[in-house]
């Protein structure tokens, strides 16, 4: 185990090890070290704060961060990201060791699906299968038949045939979307995400009015009228793709701050405009996303913990509509 001096100076929040570190601890160097001695890969999604991304080893979208799950061989994953994600690793990864440096750092959008309430609502369809985007619970994607992202969710219901009756849980807004780039009728389970929901039409059409040669580009989780507002719409990957290869040079970014770090790095010569809440608050920033911190990534490298664990029977379960995702995205080229 790494020597950690507790020779106090900077108290963690609560919640999580309450130990205090050293501030003049080079955290990056002593994260790179733990990499190393512990062969592990640190997997950050584009919401996390920058020193996390910084010093990640990959950085992607759910997509791409369920596919890099897949094929590594670390022996540890440490997962700077929200609970589902690690989840999502794990069931992918049984024998190796999962961290995420706060259990608690949950997603509104994942709790809005209760997995028995889900159940009662499927089984009144018997003839529908269940499309579940992969921001849910390890016992949701048990009830599911395909998990899908934001980056393959179109190609995923184009895949199935046109007469087949789907139901496509938690994110409503996404649903929707998927419905009208498909000419779907899929159900719509009622869930959303805080973040997303929380974008105001209305100040975006002001925003852009003062900059006109911005373009907007926003997440499918947004709601219908922002959606409205886009000239393009895209997981996080997409979006960072995007604003990297279109000509313009400011954007009006509707997704979580997170991203603007990237982008900004890849584009140094553009401007990024994150789109404004509909209230005073950063309600942009995802509260869950953000309870990780660099502090806390270190700690929980040297001291493995906390480490997501899962119930072999749900992990088995999860895996089935996991690994059709995975298979469908790889026959597309996704
Ligand atoms: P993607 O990064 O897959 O677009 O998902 C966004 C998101 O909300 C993750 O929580
Ligand atoms: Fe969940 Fe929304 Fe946060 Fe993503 S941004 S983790 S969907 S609450």
């Amino acid at each position: 185990m790494a020597d950690i001096n507790i020779d106090q100076k900077i108290v963690l929040e609560k919640g999580f090890l309450d130990i205090e570190l050293d501030v003049s601890l080079d955290l990056f160097a002593e994260i790179e070290r733990l990499k190393k001695e512990k062969n592990a890969i640190i997997l950050a999604h584009y919401y996390q704060e920058p020193d996390i991304q910084d010093v990640a080893d990959y950085i992607g979208d759910s997509l791409g961060l369920a596919q890099k799950a897949a094929e590594t061989e670390a022996d540890i994953i440490v997962f700077a990201g929200v609970h589902f994600m690690a989840e999502t690793a794990k069931i992918l990864n049984p024998s190796k060791k999962v961290l995420l440096p706060d259990l608690k750092a949950g997603c509104s959008l994942s709790d809005s699906a209760p997995p028995a309430l889900f159940k009662a609502y499927r089984d009144k369809y018997p003839d529908h299968i269940v499309v579940t985007y992969i921001n849910c619970s390890a016992g949701m994607k048990a009830l599911s038949d395909i998990i899908c992202t934001s980056s393959n969710a179109q190609k995923i219901i184009e895949s199935l045939p046109a007469d087949q009756q789907i139901i496509f849980a938690p994110d409503r807004n996404l649903g929707a979307y998927i419905n009208k780039q498909t000419g779907r009728n899929m159900l719509l389970w009622n869930g959303a995400c805080m973040v997303h929901e929380i974008f105001s039409a209305e100040k975006i059409t002001k925003l852009k009015l003062r900059h006109p040669g911005a373009k907007v580009i926003a997440h499918p989780e947004c709601e219908t009228a922002v959606l409205a507002l886009a000239d393009y719409i895209g997981s996080t990957t997409g979006l960072l793709k995007y604003s990297a290869n279109d000509a313009a040079k400011e954007f009006i970014v509707v997704t979580e701050t997170g991203i603007l770090h990237q982008m900004q790095k890849n584009s140094p010569d553009k401007t990024f405009i994150p789109a404004p809440p509909n209230n005073a608050c950063a309600c942009n920033d995802c509260p869950h996303m953000k309870l990780n911190t660099l502090e806390k990534l270190y700690l929980c490298m040297a001291y493995e913990t906390p480490e997501l664990t899962m119930d072999e029977n749900l992990r088995l379960a999860a895996r089935k509509p996991i690994d059709r995702m995975l298979e469908i995205s790889k026959k597309y080229g996704l």
